[in-house]
């Protein structure tokens, strides 16, 4: 929201700030985004919809769970250190974090919503955000899909088992058959660039409007993955597009930087996904990665370690794998048991894939994350948001949506969806295949944009074969309710 027009209270500046003002730009546009953090690289919690409100002047008076202020300051005042000193703690809006994706079947434990700390400023060239939230598992995860050598083979390490005294400790399916291995911390925001279904104002879905479908079928109503390319990803109008900032704690976090890329339209599960231009922090060690067919094998060791001879030492890690430390492995080089390599190299990221500038600390002792992101309020890539003058986005009016509520989840769920989806969400399989899928894990953005649209309508514009039979009819329910109804779903187990 624009401040007082130009006028500028002069007792409050130092000179320094004057001259800055005196040459200041505009105030960017307010603008809605969406904000999420996982443990487990898949499953997020967060807030799909919030609202930028840039300020000439700082008015803490205007956060709200869903309004995060970015006043001006000035040059040089925030420090890229993972710190928050020089953050005023009156700008941080609170947010009630709530499950913003869970795998229906998946291998990943569920999201553990919490709350989250965020703040933003803006000064002439940059925009920053500060954001702080308990780690769910009590881990920094920096070794996603780690390599561990087990005598014989190579196999990809499991996860980190849940602390006991973590927030993490709650999730019903922890005990489940998970053997994935990415645990990984990772911070998303998202930035509409163009959003003609309107996804990004008050009332909207945000991010949720582009949840991952889940309905590609393994043929497998045990296996916790429904299948290959499950994760289709993208916006749901031709011509949408939305700045997708990424960060990892493996693979971006030691290069201060994050997986800069935006999302694309596209239909059904395809990934539109896409990186932008540039070279990200990181590279995968994996031969299959590299070759594009094969098994999934380490292609790299470190040399120093090598040469050093530390691979022939029982359970010697290699802790971080950098580029130019890295040789490839030969058949030959022997291995003691339970060496571990890591799967990630990390390079020197460049482009616009890296130019958002990251400075993360995880702190043992609390447990908390502290990371600090600054970006050129205006980038020459069309796949960024810019940060710049133009048309406001009205200020959200209507009551943000709020944690679910899981006994009115249930009686929702029975009236409206059991009759399909059956008694706890266990969807039906019959002669190998889903007819209705199980949406035990279903996020209440993901509820939200499955029944508020018509799919009939829908798969015949897009000239598809229809079966009304196989298609989610539209349901009439709200945002809140589509939130009590996830949370009832959520604490179902995926075994009944
Ligand atoms: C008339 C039967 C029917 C009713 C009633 C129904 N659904 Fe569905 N639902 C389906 C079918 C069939 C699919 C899979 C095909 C599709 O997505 O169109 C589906 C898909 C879904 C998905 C997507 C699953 C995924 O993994 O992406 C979710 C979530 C969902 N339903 C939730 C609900 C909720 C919540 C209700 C109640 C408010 C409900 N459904 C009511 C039949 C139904």
């Amino acid at each position: 929201m624009r401040g007082s027009g130009q006028i500028i209270v002069p007792t409050l500046l130092t000179l320094g700030a004057l001259a800055a003002s005196a040459q200041a730009a505009e105030t960017p546009a307010d603008t809605y985004f969406s904000f999420a953090v996982t443990e487990n690289s898949h499953n997020h919690q967060g807030s799909n919809l919030l609202f930028l409100d840039f300020q000439e002047q700082a008015d803490p008076s205007r956060i709200t769970p869903a309004v995060v202020i970015s006043p001006r300051v000035e040059p040089g005042a925030i420090r890229m250190d993972g710190r928050l000193d020089e953050w005023n703690p009156q700008w941080f809006t609170t947010i009630a974090g709530r499950v913003m994706n869970n795998y229906p079947l998946s291998e990943f434990y569920d999201a553990t919503p919490g709350p989250i700390q965020l703040a933003s400023a803006h000064d002439d060239q940059y925009i920053y955000f500060a954001v702080r939230f308990e780690d769910a598992n009590h881990d920094a995860s920096l070794n996603r899909k780690r390599w561990l050598f087990d005598g014989t083979r190579w196999q990809v390490d499991t996860h980190a088992a849940i602390k006991p005294d973590a927030p993490a400790a709650g999730v019903i399916n922890k005990d489940h058959d998970i053997a994935g291995a990415e645990d990984e911390d990772q911070v998303f925001f998202m930035f509409p660039i163009v959003d003609k279904e309107r996804n990004f104002r008050d009332g909207g879905l945000g991010c949720g409007a582009y949840c991952h479908p889940n309905l590609v079928d393994s043929g497998n109503p045990k296996e916790h993955l429904i299948g290959e390319d499950t994760a289709g990803m993208h916006t749901s109008l031709p011509g949408d597009l939305a700045d997708v900032w990424h960060w990892t704690s493996t693979r971006s976090h030691l290069g201060n930087t994050l997986k800069d890329g935006y999302l694309i339209y596209g239909d059904g599960i395809f990934n539109g996904r896409k990186a932008d231009e540039g070279q990200a922090p990181d590279t995968d060690n994996d031969l299959k990665a590299i070759r594009k067919e094969g098994d999934s094998l380490p292609a790299f060791v470190s040399r120093k370690d090598y040469e050093a001879g530390n691979y022939n030492k029982h359970g010697f890690r290699t802790e971080i794998l950098n580029q130019e430390d890295a040789m490839p492995i030969e058949a030959g080089m022997t291995f003691a048991t339970m060496v571990s390599l890591p799967y990630s190299i990390q390079r020197p990221g460049t482009g616009s894939r890296s130019d958002v500038q990251v400075m993360a600390v995880h702190d043992a002792e609390s447990h908390f994350w502290t990371l600090e992101f600054k970006r050129a309020l205006q980038t020459k890539d069309p796949n960024d948001r810019a940060f710049v003058p133009g048309k406001d986005a009205a200020p959200p009016r209507l009551p943000p949506i709020v944690p679910g509520n899981g006994e009115n989840g249930a009686r929702l769920f029975a009236k409206h969806c059991e009759s399909c989806h059956g008694k706890k969400g266990e969807g039906r399989y019959e002669k190998g295949r889903w007819v209705v899928p199980r949406n035990q894990r279903a996020s209440g953005p993901l509820i939200a944009k499955t029944v508020s649209f018509d799919r009939i309508k829908r798969q015949r514009a897009l000239a598809h074969e229809i079966n009304p039979d196989r298609l989610m009819p539209f349901v009439p329910i709200t945002q809140q309710e589509a939130e009590d109804i996830a949370v009832w779903l959520q604490r179902q187990s995926t075994r009944d």
